[in-house]
């Protein structure tokens, strides 16, 4: 079974702190939070000040996913802020390295983010020191785009290489994930499903939650 990350950036930000007890009461694992600066990415959202308010509302693991451009400046603020996880790009910065062990030295688990367009291949020199290894499932910048199958095949790849060599991260989805989606994702490995629309423009996130869990049983 899949874990479930629900992403607020679908959430109604008027009520967020119901919308966040909510997905809290139906057991999601982590709470997606998606850091946008208008440069790595068109859209811009939240950033530290916005985490900490959260950190103060719930003791949900939260997962934050930074589509920033040079993203080593806003580490420490982050921790700070009360992040579990800090997600960062290896399109974003030509030290990842660096920027991974900043993460771990501030004592957050550490995650690196791939886009659809790049090759598993680039992230091999620093999966030893990860806890999860996010892989975009749409171009990032936007919830409620459609999925994209290719990506199925850098997962199983990706699952390949941490089999081979004994690692334990968790590999992350994120973009157009749905109960249809998840499943050929979790075939190929992946072992938490980041879901925003899907959640949250609903009635009933309950549901749709344990519909995720269903359809990966
Ligand atoms: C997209 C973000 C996602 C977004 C997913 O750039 O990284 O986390 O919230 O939204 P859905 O699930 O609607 O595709
Ligand atoms: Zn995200």
């Amino acid at each position: 079974m899949i874990k479930v990350a629900p992403s607020i950036l679908s959430a109604d930000y008027m009520n967020l702190e119901k919308d966040i007890k909510l997905v809290d009461q139906a057991g999601a694992e982590e709470l997606h939070i998606d850091v946008m600066d208008g440069t790595f990415v068109p859209s811009i959202s939240y950033g530290p000040g916005f985490v900490k308010a959260i950190r103060q509302i719930t003791d949900m693991y939260l997962d934050v996913h930074m589509m920033v451009q040079n993203p080593e400046h806003l580490i420490p603020a982050m921790a700070e802020a009360g992040a579990d996880n800090i997600g960062v790009h290896v399109e974003a910065t030509p030290h990842i390295h660096r920027a991974l062990q900043l993460i771990k030295n501030a004592g957050k688990d550490a995650e690196v983010v791939i886009n659809p367009g790049t090759p598993v291949e680039m992230i091999k020199p620093v999966l030893h020191m990860v806890d999860q290894v996010l892989v975009m499932t749409v171009n990032p910048g936007f919830g409620g785009q459609k999925f994209l199958p290719e990506t199925v095949a850098k997962i199983a790849e990706l699952d390949a290489i941490k089999k081979a060599n004994g690692y334990d991260f968790d590999i992350e989805i994120d973009g157009g994930i749905n109960n249809e989606t998840v499943v050929d994702c979790y075939k190929a490995g992946a072992t938490v499903a980041v879901a925003g629309s899907y959640v949250y423009n609903t009635e009933d996130p309950l549901t749709r939650i344990q519909a995720l869990r269903d359809a990966t049983k």
